[in-house]
């Protein structure tokens, strides 16, 4: 039944809502499509972004999110700008080929200069070679711009949600928690010419099939270069917990991001997907299974090993006791065994962003 489906250039909303549904025996035939569509559009490579999660500190209080502003239960860090500089040269020396900068929500002036500060410093000390993705959250599109200037060119922010509802049940309801302040830096981010990621998670509460077919096609109307969606995995010091008892297992959402992985390639062939770190909190080699079917990005840790543990938003989070030189091993080891190469040394900019700036 669903072969019929799989063979249509353009998929309904129904369409989807049947992929998702499929059954363990036509998931395998889902699957096998998308990787057919990776090996063709893009071959089987992988790139990297050495992540650095640079602080915890976060004004906002999403009711699913271990750092919330409201656990006073997290002990704060902000890593010194030398310690961040260490960790670029790593991901230099290593030829990971790019980084990410990842924090909290800070909105100010000094945040700002701060981060186009790093980001200059990052560009120099690469040699203008270290290709930089920032993901802190919603900022003014001045303060985007000050970025963008300063030489970063991606930019990740998840709406977690298209559904405007859903949003509201796990955000407070205010001006800070605003779907459409969300959307709108999206709007910005594409304007101002940064190869845009965004992303949802999979198995939150009160979240439905249905949404999760809407989520794929507001990623292919907005078009973006770029997607992270990983299962949503409830932790203990946050609201949401309490309507843990009516999640799927955590088994059933590791699959459903799987599926919504492999639908995704085939939406949307040339963009670039994440292999998400919370896929393998849940399975041990959960990011392999997301490589194989269409995902082509990885985002090795490459925190500071003392600040690892602080930086929880999820239970379970992998890799807080390894180095980074131990994650380097493990994930060359790790990719080979999924039938995929590590380009090292390469930007392994969105195909999508390219083809588009060329029409
Ligand atoms: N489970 C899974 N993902 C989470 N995130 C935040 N909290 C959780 C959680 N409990 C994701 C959000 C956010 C990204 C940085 O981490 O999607 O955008
Ligand atoms: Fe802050 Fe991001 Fe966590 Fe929300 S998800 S509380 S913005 S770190
Ligand atoms: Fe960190 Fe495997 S990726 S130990």
């Amino acid at each position: 039944m669903i072969t019929e489906i799989l063979s249509k250039e353009n998929f309904t909303i129904e369409d989807i809502i049947k992929l998702l549904n499929s059954s363990k025996d036509e998931q395998t035939e889902l699957f096998e499509k998308s990787a057919e569509i990776k090996k063709k559009y893009l071959g089987n490579y992988v790139y990297l972004r050495g992540l650095i999660e640079f602080s915890n500190v976060c004004i906002k209080n999403c009711y699913y999110c271990g750092i919330r502003k409201d656990n006073s239960k997290v002990s704060r860090y902000n890593i010194s700008d030398n310690e961040i500089l260490e960790a670029a040269k790593y991901a230099y020396e290593n030829n990971y080929g790019s980084l990410v900068l990842q924090s909290g929500e800070v909105q100010n002036r000094v945040f700002s200069d701060r981060i186009e500060k790093l980001v200059k410093q990052i560009k120099s000390l690469s040699d203008n070679k270290l290709g930089i993705t920032l993901s802190c959250g919603e900022q003014s599109k001045e303060t985007y711009l000050q970025w963008f200037n300063a030489g970063a060119h991606r930019y990740l922010l998840r709406i977690e949600t298209a559904n405007k509802e859903l949003y509201k049940k796990l955000h407070p309801i205010d001006d800070f928690h605003d779907w459409d302040k969300r959307l709108d830096c999206l709007k910005d981010l594409k304007e101002i010419g940064y190869q845009t990621g965004t992303g949802i998670m999979v198995g939150l509460p009160f979240q439905t099939i249905d949404d999760l077919a809407n989520d794929l096609i507001f990623m292919k109307n907005m078009d973006i270069d770029m997607c992270g969606m990983g299962p949503y995995i409830e932790h203990f010091d946050t609201p949401l917990y309490q309507f843990s008892k009516d999640l799927m297992t955590l088994k059933q959402r590791l699959n459903l991001t799987l599926k919504m992985i492999a639908i995704l390639r085939i939406l949307m062939k040339d963009i670039n997907i994440v292999a998400t770190t919370a896929l393998q909190a849940i399975d041990k080699i959960g990011r392999e299974k997301a490589i194989r079917i269409g995902a082509n990005i990885l985002m090795p840790n490459i925190t500071p090993i003392s600040f690892r543990d602080k930086y929880l938003l999820y239970e379970n989070k992998p890799c807080i006791n390894e180095n980074s030189s131990d994650c380097k091993n493990c994930i060359d080891a790790r990719m080979k065994i999924a039938g995929n190469t590590i380009e090292y040394g390469k930007w392994g900019d969105s195909l999508h962003f390219q083809n588009s700036i060329k029409m």
